[in-house]
């Protein structure tokens, strides 16, 4: 492949960094994320290694993100603005007046405002159908960009999940689609293959001493008991009866029976939520031993690499701050496909546009 300029990326709404770290596997470089909670400063600078910005992103500028980028040939602009109003658990609820709303449209001024050669942006399938994101695509083409996304499914990219990604590209330079997964049509990765190998933990839940991540929720009396009587890929209606909550006996369907559940070996993992370590919010039992997955597992379900970094050596892991960091990320194998369209792309373009 001819090489081309370096891309240079700054990541709004870069979390924990997980759409960062693809970018950068993909050799992309970035220079900065920006986010508005603190607590992604340790795990973005320690594993990232550029500069965490904590801000709101409705305050950044375009002169703050220009001298970020300095003098960058092929500037990209990257960012997965908050999903939870568009997410596929709240449908029914009338979500658009949340306030959270307008960040889309805020990533899409700083777009404008900029005119980075190249955008990515992800979020969950269904935003694809809203207002927003259509408006969003709108002002892009406006400004020039030839602008495309797709639906992805994070198998097909290496991650060992069940969960889909909308994933949009945009390029003042030429035509630039979101790439196939080189899984398309499988086999792919498994839990075993992702997990399997960690050292085991107490039953009922507990922490490695070697890596204090690798940690689970300790489980009540009464799911002890459940999840022994779980099986891998069971529901709870394998259960005998007085181990059923209350909710168990008045509702069914299949979402619900999906809570309470053991994930299996040789399977796909279901979507990693920032409750993943919560035995009854989802399939998030271990296949084998008596306990929720641990946030480290989370983690690689999700595509971290086994050693990155969420918390400072001396500092205690609160099981819902990391489990939201986590659950919330791009998955880095899927943003490291996007990212080896990007720079394959910027290599193709930027000599007849003389960037
Ligand atoms: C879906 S997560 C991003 C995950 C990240 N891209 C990754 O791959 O790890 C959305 C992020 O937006 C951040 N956020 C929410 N409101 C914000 C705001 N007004 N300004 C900046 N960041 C904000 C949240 O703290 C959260 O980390």
């Amino acid at each position: 492949m001819r090489s081309g300029p370096k891309v240079v990326a700054i990541d709004l709404f870069c979390g924990a960094g997980g759409l960062s770290k693809g970018l950068q596997d993909a050799g992309i470089s970035v220079v900065a994320g920006i986010d508005i909670d603190p607590a992604c400063k340790y795990p973005y600078e320690s594993n990232i290694e550029a500069p965490f910005l904590q801000e709101d992103v409705r305050k950044v500028t375009a002169a703050h993100l220009s001298a970020l980028w300095r003098t960058a040939a092929v500037r990209l602009l990257a960012g997965c603005a908050p999903c939870q109003p568009f997410s596929s658990y709240r449908r029914g609820v009338d979500t658009s007046k949340e306030e959270k709303w307008p960040l889309l449209t805020e990533f899409g001024r700083l777009v404008r405002e900029t005119k980075p050669e190249l955008v990515t942006m992800e979020n969950v399938p269904r935003i694809g159908s809203t207002p927003v994101f259509a408006e969003f695509v709108n002002s892009l083409r406006e400004a020039g960009y030839q602008v495309n996304w797709k639906s992805c499914y994070g198998p097909e990219y290496g991650v060992p999940q069940s969960r889909r990604r909308l994933v949009l590209l945009a390029s003042l330079l030429g035509p630039l689609v979101v790439p196939d997964g080189a899984l398309r049509g499988g086999p792919y990765q498994t839990v075993r293959q992702t997990i399997g190998k960690l050292p085991r933990l107490a039953p009922g839940g507990g922490t490695d001493p070697k890596d204090a991540l690798h940690k689970s929720r300790v489980l009540s009396a009464i799911n002890l008991k459940r999840i022994r009587a779980s099986r891998p890929g069971g529901t709870w209606a394998d259960w005998p009866k007085e181990l059923r909550a209350p909710c168990h006996r008045r509702r069914t369907g299949s979402t619900f029976r999906n809570v309470y559940a053991r994930m299996e070996w040789d399977q796909l993992a279901p979507t990693i939520t920032t409750l993943a370590h919560n035995f009854g919010t989802g399939r998030f039992g271990h296949p084998e031993q008596d306990r929720s997955i641990s946030l480290r597992e989370a983690a690689m379900l999700q595509g971290f690499p086994r050693d990155y970094r969420f918390v400072r050596p001396d500092e205690t892991v609160r099981l819902t701050h990391i489990g939201r960091l986590i659950g919330n990320a791009v998955p880095p194998p899927l943003a490291k496909a996007v990212g080896d369209a990007i720079v394959l792309h910027a290599a193709t373009h930027t000599t007849t546009h003389g960037a």
